[in-house]
């Protein structure tokens, strides 16, 4: 196991609680019950101890030593009450693993019941159903991650066949204006789509910033929205939006940072600092903002992808 592994296991340790790692139908007895009874479950059952219930609550715990015990003493016909350990320590069903740990290593307590609010037995801890819930979560997520990788080793293939520049994969989106609610849904579609591609994080974030900005621009400050198009290349990836109104009648206005024409209702929710447009600049290698007053828009932003492809050095920060 590498160290990849061992952490991982540290990780399950951590978010895993008891009721992911306890055994549901738990055997329980009666405190009236004989020790040779309950000597025959433990045979039959293939189990080592049992919690002790009257009525619905928990008593005690009786365990295979408890049986020795009263087998030394000739006392295998008496009740389990006067053989049981009644100092018994449980857990709920939400104790973290890393905690049920402490106390399941601890002498005496090879197994620990889980109790619910009402001090009701709902399940049962051991060294063993511990172990295979772990192995389960492990190959789980082991299983997950390999199928993640030949995703990823697909989808860079892809790209390794696309040899002539005119091959390209399109998305595209309709947005519309006004509409917040569904407001950066195509920005986390597209954000998704390269993620899937097998684009490294750092592009995936520089082209989630971008895209969401001219998205949202979309969506304040055009009369009827309009749609992104999304066109990755071998080595580039272009994303445009592109609108038919209102227009825009000083570009070079536009472009400084701080300069907003979004009304006061807008400002109120968060937006109309002015600075989309210089953060889209700021996250893309290239950024291109052409307008007509009256006919529309029309924004393209570009990633370069390097030497490495889409999963490649594309995936560097840029430097400023
Ligand atoms: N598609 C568009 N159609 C018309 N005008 C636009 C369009 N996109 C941007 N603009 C104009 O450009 C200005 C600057 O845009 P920018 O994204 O930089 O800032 P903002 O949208 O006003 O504020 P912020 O993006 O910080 O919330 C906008 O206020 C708006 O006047
Ligand atoms: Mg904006």
């Amino acid at each position: 196991m590498g160290d990849h592994d061992i952490s991982k296991v540290e990780e399950l340790l951590y978010t895993m609680k008891v009721e992911d790692v306890m055994a549901g139908d738990t055997i329980v007895v009666d405190p009236e019950l004989s020790m040779a009874e309950v000597k025959q479950l433990m045979d039959t059952k293939q189990i080592t101890g049992v919690p002790v219930v009257r009525g619905d609550r928990m008593v005690g715990i009786v365990s295979i030593s408890d049986v020795i015990g009263a087998l030394e003493k000739g006392q295998l016909l008496r009740p389990v009450k006067e053989h049981m350990t009644t100092d018994v320590k449980s857990v709920t069903r939400d104790t973290s693993v890393i905690e049920l740990i402490k106390n399941l290593g601890r002498r005496g307590f090879g197994r620990l019941p889980v109790l619910n609010g009402e001090g009701k037995v709902i399940g049962i801890v051991t060294t063993g159903t511990l172990l295979r819930s772990l192995l389960t979560q492990m190959e789980m997520s082991y299983q997950k991650k390999e199928q993640e990788k030949l995703q990823r080793y697909r989808a860079s293939h892809i790209f390794e066949d696309i040899s002539s520049d005119d091959t390209s994969v399109v998305l595209r989106y309709i947005v519309d204006d006004r509409d917040f609610t569904n407001a950066g849904k195509a920005s986390t579609m597209i954000k998704k789509s390269l993620q899937r591609l097998g684009a490294q994080p750092p592009l995936v974030r520089r082209v989630a910033v971008a895209v969401y900005e001219a998205e949202m621009n979309l969506v304040i400050h055009t009369d009827v929205g309009g749609e992104i198009l999304v066109t990755i290349r071998r080595d580039r990836l272009q994303v445009s939006t592109v609108d038919h109104g209102p227009g825009i009648e000083n570009l070079d206005q536009v472009l400084q940072p701080g300069y907003s024409t979004a009304p006061e209702w807008i400002r109120q929710m968060g937006f109309g600092a002015g600075m989309g447009l210089a953060n889209i600049k700021r996250c893309s290698d290239v950024m291109r903002l052409m307008s007509e007053p009256g006919a529309g828009t029309r924004l393209d932003i570009l990633f370069l992808f390097g030497p490495g492809g889409l999963s490649g050095a594309a995936g560097l920060p840029k430097k400023s």
